[in-house]
């Protein structure tokens, strides 16, 4: 198969994390005997140092070339207080909503040989296998906005159709998955969630297979953390979506390994990881690539169908941790953390001994 493969690196450890992703996706290619071309474009802070803008003309065109996006992260202390349209993550919300990104699928699995590192008891997180269905092209996020020095408004707006897709979608992965959906909303509150469980309602009938019950946001972060095995399919708007992805990511003992997809109805998609730029560490080569490893695994699922090379990779990720190496944001007390480019050794290593980097 041959693909092309926009690689926006941006800002902090994105750099670092993605091409660990890029090798492994070389390896893959050499493995199965694929073409995968890799074009590089700006985003971010790097973009607004370079062309005065988050999301330059030239990346919109190099992604409308491609058959996929792969992105590290943005954002950082350089940039923070630049105004609203000259900020890193500016360019992540207009990448989303240009390419019509609606459907943000974030997988949290627990990690066998991880669970001692989870902060939560074994007992909690050994079964959780849920996904997390985020709404990304709508909502406070894109509402309308203004700010004066003693005023600011953001608003939380949802369109019938913008629900309805989302969900539509949802119960799809249900359906493939534990046939349980669990829609999150603050319907005690907002009348955008009260449309929202009308229309989750409204769809039950087209999935009868398929369970479905509604949690209020507020009660759902308890019960993310205190009995996340009940969950199947989370399926929410994109604020609640994006709190609720990091805590999340407690279960796994890392927010360094959840990946992510931002998928349009045709299957185009950017695949990134849950975590930010992480500036602290920045630099220092010792990030965890894994989340945007796993997020390469999910491109190659969910955009070009290859099943068996995604799960080359995860199995690959897997293997790794069983035999005990781990970065720094996961390494058991007495274990000695491997960098980044070492980890990422380790994972060319389980997918293809013979691979020979180009
Ligand atoms: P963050 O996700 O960057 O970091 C949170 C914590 O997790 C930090 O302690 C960090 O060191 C750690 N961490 C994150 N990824 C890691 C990895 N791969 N390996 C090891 N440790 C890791 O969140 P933040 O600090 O709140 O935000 C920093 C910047 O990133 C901000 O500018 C924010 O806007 C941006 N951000 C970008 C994205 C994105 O590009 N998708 C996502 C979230 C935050
Ligand atoms: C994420 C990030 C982004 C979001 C920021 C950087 C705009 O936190 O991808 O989860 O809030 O969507
Ligand atoms: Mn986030």
């Amino acid at each position: 198969m041959e693909k092309k493969i926009t690689v926006l690196p941006g800002d902090g450890i994105g750099p670092e994390v993605v091409t660990a992703a890029v090798e492994v996706l070389g390896a893959i290619a050499q493995k199965y005997d694929h073409q995968f071309h890799f074009a590089y474009g700006a985003i971010g802070g790097v973009a607004i140092d370079q062309y005065q803008d988050p999301l330059p003309q030239n990346t919109i065109s190099l992604c409308e070339e491609s058959d996929a996006i792969l992105l590290g992260a943005v954002g950082g202390p350089k940039w923070d207080h630049n105004p609203a349209d000259l900020r890193p993550e500016k360019g992540l919300l207009r990448i989303r909503k240009h390419f019509d990104l609606f459907s943000n699928l974030r997988p949290v699995q627990a990690i066998p040989s991880m669970l001692k590192s989870s902060p939560l008891k074994e007992d909690i997180v050994k079964d959780v296998d849920l996904l997390i269905v985020r709404e990304l092209t709508g909502g406070l996020y894109f509402g309308e906005r203004h700010r004066t020095e003693n005023e600011a408004l953001d608003s939380l707006t949802y369109t019938r159709e913008e629900i309805e897709r989302i969900v539509d979608n949802a119960f799809t992965l249900a359906r493939l998955r534990r046939k349980k959906l669990t829609s999150v909303d603050k319907a005690n509150v907002l009348d955008t969630s009260r449309l929202w469980r009308d229309i989750v309602d409204e769809k039950k009938a087209q999935y009868p297979d398929v369970e479905v019950e509604h949690s209020l946001v507020d009660s759902t972060a308890m019960k993310l953390i205190t009995a996340p095995a009940e969950y199947d399919v989370i399926v929410t708007e994109n604020m609640f979506g994006d709190i609720l992805s990091d805590e999340a990511s407690v279960i796994t003992g890392s927010l360094g390994v959840l990946p992510s997809a931002s998928m349009r109805a045709d299957n185009f998609g950017l695949y990134e990881p849950v975590h930010g730029s992480a500036p602290e560490i920045a630099g220092k080569g010792i990030a965890n690539p894994a989340a945007t490893i796993l997020s390469a695994a999910m491109m190659l699922q969910y955009s070009f169908g290859l099943l068996e090379e995604a799960k080359a990779i995860e199995d690959a990720v897997a293997a790794v941790y069983e035999k005990g190496f781990f970065t720094g944001d996961m390494a058991p007390k007495g274990v000695e953390a491997l960098s980044t480019n070492d980890w990422t050794e380790k994972v060319l290593h389980e997918i293809e001994p013979a691979y020979v980097k180009e």
